[in-house]
């Protein structure tokens, strides 16, 4: 065992089958910037406090700073047997500058450093994530000028229910990935906390200063308790649970503009870009980049729940285990990511077919609700309004007759107060019109919340 780091008690190798089980570079290798810049962090405290040189601090930063550049330069030869990206890179640095580089590991654990390395990588996925969605946010927000005054039909239980205006659909999805970026930062102030320092799990007797390490990787803190953080992976669950959420989110917009896409439907124009044909039909333009938005949310969610699975009844403090959190964050980060730009570019690309959407809107009664709340404001009781209105879209069924095509006889049979002045919110046109309440589609508040979201997103 002479090649391990932490060979020394062994009295002989360990099977190869082993070192091929339990390897991590093959994934962690991603985490090489992030350990460099920890490592040369750490070296400077060390020297501070006096536990390196000037001279021994400088041997090592400039080599770790060599082995960086060979690393992206893809020059670096990572190696199964060193087990992860940590004593690899560690490693190497031994060689290149000997004796000195076993200085390095001085008052640290793998445990913490691990720990910190995945801090750094998933504080820059959150980074990296936040502008994605904000880019969406924009894509969204962009179309409102186009798409001014469009009105299209809202459904619940994907039956036709009440008119609204298409801004009001955009900005809908815009406060979701609102709430998905606010859910990341949340995230992110937890996530910045520095471990580095609190060792195996015990924390060290070297004279250490965390605080400088932490102020020097900006970290807002450290965490409190080594025995914590040794076993804590809560950061990178609660990472792959807002990224569960953003899929969410894309899958169910995903699924809402491969309905409208469709010959039944015929809402929407997808951009040709972002869609596939067939190798036998030769019509088709199928919208896979929205069924694979749609699919890939499956894997999102299996992470999450291999990471939830994964920490359950696991002891104090640091296990093995958590070796495998690495590949799931990792997915969900670049799955979510990819998934993020193309939506964007989607929902820039895709065009309303307002001549389609308008023929139809006259159907599925979207103004009854409106007709109702007329009647209610004409003083008759919610329950009774309810009843009349039904009985009056039942008949315009069975004549198969939009509301506004019965005569106002047929209006006055079911409630005197019903008179002339039904036609003024009836049709979809007018009854957009009606909507008043904060928050609702009342095209004076989608207006509004689409000024404040162009400023918000620096659009205009
Ligand atoms: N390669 C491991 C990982 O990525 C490091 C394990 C360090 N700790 C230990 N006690 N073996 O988590």
């Amino acid at each position: 065992q002479q090649h391990k780091p932490w060979g020394g008690v062994f009295d002989g190798d360990v099977d190869p089958r082993v070192e091929r089980f339990s390897e991590s570079v093959s994934f962690d290798h991603r985490l090489h910037a992030q350990d460099i810049r920890g490592s040369i962090a750490h070296a400077r405290m060390l020297a501070e406090t006096g536990m390196l040189s000037a001279d021994e601090r400088d041997q090592i930063v400039a080599g770790l700073e060599q082995i960086g550049r060979e690393i992206a330069a893809g020059e670096f030869p990572f190696k199964q047997e060193l087990e992860d990206v940590h004593m690899n890179i560690e490693r190497a640095l031994t060689e290149r500058i000997g004796d000195v580089g076993r200085k390095l590991h001085t008052g640290r654990s793998r445990n913490d450093q691990v720990s910190t390395d995945f801090r750094l990588w998933i504080r820059d996925a959150i980074d990296r994530t936040d502008e994605l969605l904000a880019n969406l946010q924009r894509a969204f927000v962009d179309r409102c000028d186009r798409d001014h005054g469009i009105i299209l039909p809202g459904y619940t239980h994907l039956q036709r229910a009440q008119p609204v205006l298409a801004n009001h659909y955009w900005l809908a999805y815009t406060e979701k990935f609102q709430r998905d970026r606010d859910r990341l930062a949340d995230c992110r102030r937890r996530v910045n906390q520095l471990p580095l320092g609190t060792a195996a799990l015990a924390g060290t007797t070297i004279p250490i200063d965390r605080r400088h390490v932490a102020a020097a990787l900006d970290f807002e803190g450290i965490v409190a308790n080594s025995l914590d953080s040794s076993s804590d992976r809560d950061f990178a669950i609660e990472f792959a649970f807002a990224l569960t959420l953003v899929a969410e989110h894309l899958s169910t917009w995903a699924e809402e503009w491969i309905l409208w896409s469709t010959v039944e439907f015929r809402f929407l124009r997808l951009p040709h870009a972002y869609c596939t044909g067939s190798s036998i039909m030769p019509q088709k333009i199928n919208p896979d980049v929205l069924e694979l938005i749609r699919g890939k949310t499956a894997r999102v969610v299996g992470n999450l729940t291999s990471l939830l699975v994964l920490v359950k009844g696991l002891p104090l403090a640091y296990n093995r285990d958590l070796q495998e959190d690495k590949p799931r964050v990792f997915d969900s980060a670049d799955t979510v990511e990819a998934c993020v730009e193309l939506a964007a570019a989607v929902v820039t690309g895709a065009e309303l077919n307002r001549p389609a959407i308008h023929e139809k809107l006259g159907r599925g009664y979207l103004d009854a609700t409106t007709l109702m709340e007329h009647l209610i404001k004409l003083g008759v009781p919610q329950r009774t309004a309810h009843e009349i209105i039904g009985k009056l879209v039942g008949v315009a069924m069975k004549r198969d007759l939009p509301l506004n095509k019965l005569e106002v006889a047929e209006f006055q049979a079911a409630h005197p107060a019903l008179d002339e002045s039904v036609y003024q919110v009836l049709g979809v046109d007018h009854a957009i019109l009606a909507f008043s309440s904060e928050g609702s589609t009342a095209p004076a508040q989608v207006a509004k919340q689409v000024t404040l979201w162009k400023d918000r997103l620096g659009l205009e």
